[in-house]
């Protein structure tokens, strides 16, 4: 049994004021809260790191969901594990060879590992790394190309959910990108169980009523 997590993307809030913005999404009803790292060089753009994620944790016992758009994922296990990461969500297209090792670590840092794939990237390339010996507890189907928020939703990227489900009856399935009240629907009746939304949440004029038609989406 999958339990639904829905999990705004700190990506759409006002960095600024990043501990006020994080528990406004808590006390809305946020299981998670995704954290996108990026370094500028695995995707066009560079955002945070672990120093304000260390920082952040300082003011919230939120589970932080961090995805990370990087080239050298190994490079900064030990980093954002002492800085109180809660997942560690690395790509497939950069962990070809070392991914056992790079689990390994992630889960000996005090982490929950995850693998994500771009929309170009064959789902069989992370069948790998739940079946390993010591595999990774959740796989992120990314639904637009890594990099920015506020893009549209790629709908065949069902595909790659609805394979996962069918073999992993229950594994953390989570969709990133373009998620909203009108794309919802096909991630949840493909097998989606962790939600990632940044521009419907935080463009909302009443977020806690997003979080909560997703979830309601999720669990129907
Ligand atoms: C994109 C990031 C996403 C992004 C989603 O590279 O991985 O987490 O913030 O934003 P929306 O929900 O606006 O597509
Ligand atoms: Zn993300």
């Amino acid at each position: 049994v999958v339990s639904t997590k829905i999990a705004p993307s700190m990506l759409s809030s006002d960095f600024a004021n990043l501990a006020a913005e994080a528990k406004r999404m808590v006390d809305l009803g946020a299981d998670w809260l995704h954290m996108d790292i990026m370094d500028g060089h695995f995707v066009p753009n560079l955002t945070i790191g672990a120093p304000v994620i260390e920082s952040l944790r300082k003011h919230t016992n939120a589970y932080l969901d961090c995805h990370l758009m990087v080239t050298n994922p190994m490079d900064y296990v030990e980093q954002m594990g002492k800085a109180g990461a809660s997942g560690f969500t690395f790509h497939v297209e950069v962990a070809k060879e070392n991914w056992q090792e790079l689990v390994r670590k992630v889960k000996s840092a005090g982490m929950r590992p995850g693998v994500a794939l771009k929309p170009g990237t064959p789902v069989e390339e992370v069948y790998p790394l739940v079946e390993g010996e010591t595999p990774v507890e959740m796989v992120l189907v990314m639904t637009v190309e890594p990099g920015f928020g506020g893009q549209k939703f790629m709908p065949s990227m069902m595909d790659k959910v609805r394979a996962l489900r069918q073999k992993y009856p229950t594994l953390d399935i989570e969709v990133d990108g373009g998620l909203g009240p009108s794309t919802i629907e096909a991630a949840a009746a493909a097998g989606a169980n962790c939600i990632v939304a940044g521009s419907s949440v935080f463009g909302a004029p009443e977020p806690g009523e997003v979080i909560s038609l997703l979830r309601t989406s999720v669990e129907k």
